[in-house]
């Protein structure tokens, strides 16, 4: 599948890219400089034996089936701003966590109660918008070696949208978990500064989430 990151050449895009690309997507990193958005991708690539394009987001949204937008909270609104006439009919992930630095181990709800919500204001009527992958550590997704024991929670109000995302979190080695609409996302963000939490108090890196009863099959 074709995937544009909006903001990839970050820490949460650095990993999202090198394991979709290593799992046969085709990977366009996008940044609001083309350079950069090139040069990153000219970097992993050579890095970690991929074959990774970049250029500056709109282009990485023209180029994308999916996008996902990796962005600090503070740079979301001015994000979905610049992107919200080249999205059209496709998929658009939000992993946007709205953290209120310095005090980042506190849930802080945005005004219009979570970032994903407000990026579905942003955005077109009838916007495919998904939000997940808030729990996910950007250590862990940038090394190789490590193997995930925690899942994906994704929500979103298209349920076709959502297999979609489920299915790309798979390939990059996470179980997806179908966590219902996109006001969900009010409780999914709302975790990240819980977990952040639990890493100082416990002393570690990337505490994740892990759904119980769901059987083998799905
Ligand atoms: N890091 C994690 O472990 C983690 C885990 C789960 C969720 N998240 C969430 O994922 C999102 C991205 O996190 P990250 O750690 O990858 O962020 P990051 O590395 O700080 O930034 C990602 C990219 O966003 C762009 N950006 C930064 N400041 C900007 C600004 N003021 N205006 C516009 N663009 C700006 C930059 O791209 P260009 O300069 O190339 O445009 C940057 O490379 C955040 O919302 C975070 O809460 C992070």
């Amino acid at each position: 599948m074709k995937i544009g990151i909006v903001g990839g050449t970050g820490r949460e895009g650095r990993g999202l890219a090198v394991r979709w690309a290593k799992a046969g997507h085709d990977v366009f990193i996008g940044s609001r400089q083309a350079e950069k958005g090139a040069a990153k991708a000219a970097e992993l690539s050579e890095e970690l034996s991929v074959r990774i394009r970049g250029a500056d987001n709109l282009t990485a949204c023209k180029e994308a089936e999916v996008i996902i937008v990796t962005v600090p909270y503070g740079a979301h609104r001015a994000t979905f701003e610049s992107i919200k006439d080249d999205v059209g009919e496709k998929i658009i992930v939000d992993i946007t966590v709205p953290l209120a630095p310095p005090k980042v181990r506190s849930v802080s709800l945005p005004e219009g109660d979570a970032a994903a919500l407000e990026a579905r204001a942003l955005l077109p009527e009838g916007t495919r918008l998904v939000a997940g992958l808030h729990h996910i550590s950007s250590q862990h997704l940038s090394d190789p070696n490590h193997t995930f024991d925690c899942d994906v929670l994704v929500c979103g109000d298209d349920k076709e949208a959502r297999a979609t995302v489920i299915s790309l979190i798979s390939d990059l080695g996470l179980r997806g978990v179908d966590a219902g609409v996109l006001k969900n996302a009010i409780a999914l963000e709302s975790m990240t500064p819980v977990l952040l939490h639990i890493n100082r108090h416990y002393e570690i890196i990337g505490s994740g989430l892990r759904i119980t009863g769901i059987p083998e099959t799905e």
